[in-house]
């Protein structure tokens, strides 16, 4: 039997998942103060609403998808990302009619078919929002604010954000066309992938991360140069509303994000901690994904960031400590009887709330002192035959050793523990 990992897909570890909890609690805490509501989806849905919401030419529809058949022949895919999945539950939610105006946030796992390098896996963990139903440009601004807030409550420093706008559906016919006309000449010498991006989807040449084309990427014309009237207008509102909220943000005209969908405002947050995977979360509007999938023209936008990365920053700067997590108190036990009395004991401590622990491998009172020990106790108490009978015991302090007789009735125990008594 294979008992190895599939490569790319890992175990967070007991070890680890202190800074998981420190970074999900970042963002519930965020998402209540911005008043988004949690949203839960399935891990899988229909392969189609993925290639029609993401765009047949992504990387992602293209070449990174978990995609296979059902009993009954249906083509279902491991979800790589959450909007397209969050747009679906909207929509048969009939929320377009009934209350259009959504904040939604979500917490989970995404799967993509890439080659894994640090920051970079199979199966990783995405924290994003969705805000459907404005176009107002304070929206766009609010959640550009929910990630440098997010970011702020971890005291994590060093990021910057790169912001673009694509403009709307034409803008971005009209800007593909542009492109196309500034690769041609150029085209036989940069990459297989860019040579077939040209006819598809120019757009996605600007992503390329191959040597040899980043000398013609880097000559591109910027999208936010070509933007109709409204779209350039509202660029100039985001950007105003930015600078009211003194968020720091690069423009990057050349900025236009991996998957189809987006229109008008683009934006990554970048950090130096991560290597070449740098993006720690990136988003941007999507005013026409609510129709792509049959619904009324209904804009939205979010982002979405990777817990990996977040992690790798949280254990990289200092500034987060992890808090050890502490037993309350270890209950050591002398003899057979007393056992009982002990596992009675520390069930009821449990019930009111105490963390406890107690040995079930019949160890020596020498090798469950030690145990209490690595447990990192803050409290122990040996249970023998003599506390049983009388009902009182000499709990210890593990950090002073100082040892106090006490009740062994658990409401008093837990009095000792909580009031440090
Ligand atoms: P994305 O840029 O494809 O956008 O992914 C967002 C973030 O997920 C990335 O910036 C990165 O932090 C993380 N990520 C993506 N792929 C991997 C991977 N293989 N390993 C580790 N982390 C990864 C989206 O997914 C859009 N749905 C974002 C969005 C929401 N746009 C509007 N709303």
């Amino acid at each position: 039997m294979k008992t190895e990992r599939i490569r790319g897909m890992y175990d967070i570890l007991p070890d680890e998942i202190g800074w998981w909890r420190l970074a999900e609690q970042a963002m519930l805490e965020t998402a209540r103060c911005f008043n988004y509501q949690e949203i839960r989806f399935p891990i899988v849905e229909y392969t189609e609403l993925f290639v029609r919401g993401m765009g047949e030419a992504t990387d992602v529809v293209g070449k990174e998808m978990y995609t296979f058949q059902d009993r009954k022949g249906r083509s279902l895919t491991l979800r790589p990302e959450g909007t397209a999945s969050v747009v679906r539950a909207y929509l048969n939610q009939g929320w377009q009619t009934q209350s259009p105006f959504q904040k939604l946030f979500y917490i989970g796992p995404m799967f993509r078919y890439e080659k894994p390098q640090k920051g970079r896996c199979r199966q990783f963990h995405q924290f994003g929002i969705e805000a459907l139903g404005s176009l107002d440009p304070s929206l766009d601004a609010e959640v550009i604010s929910f990630a440098w807030s997010m970011m702020d409550r971890l005291g994590i420093g060093g990021l910057w954000l790169r912001l673009n706008s694509i403009g709307c559906a034409e803008d971005r016919e009209r800007f593909k066309n542009i492109l196309r006309s500034h690769f041609s000449p150029s085209i036989t010498h940069m990459c297989p992938d860019c040579q077939r991006r040209l006819d598809e989807n120019p757009l996605r040449i600007l992503d390329c991360k191959e040597e040899r084309c980043q000398i013609h990427i880097e000559a591109a014309p910027g999208s936010a140069d070509h933007l109709c009237a409204d779209c350039a207008d509202h660029f100039t509102q985001v950007r105003g509303m930015l600078d009211a909220l003194n968020l720091n943000y690069e423009i990057d005209s050349r900025l236009v994000r991996g998957i189809d969908y987006y229109t008008r405002t683009v934006f990554e947050l970048m950090s130096k901690d991560l290597g070449s995977q740098d993006t720690l979360l990136g988003g941007g509007r999507y005013d026409g994904l609510v129709e792509t999938f049959g619904g009324p023209p209904i804009p939205g936008l979010g982002f979405a960031g990777g817990f990996e990365r977040l992690v790798i920053i949280l254990q990289e700067r200092a500034h987060a400590q992890l808090e050890a997590t502490r037993l309350d108190l270890f209950l050591a036990t002398l003899g057979e009887d007393s056992r009982h009395y002990a596992f009675a004991l520390a069930q009821q401590l449990r019930h009111r709330g105490l963390s406890v622990d107690i040995d079930h491998r019949g160890r020596a009172l020498r090798k469950q002192l030690s145990l209490a020990n690595s447990l990192n106790a803050r409290h122990l108490l040996v249970v023998g035959e003599q506390e049983a009978a009388s009902g009182t015991g000499k709990i210890k302090r593990m950090d002073s050793g100082q040892e106090i007789e006490i009740s062994l009735e658990p409401n008093s125990i837990v009095d000792f523990i909580r009031g440090g008594a």
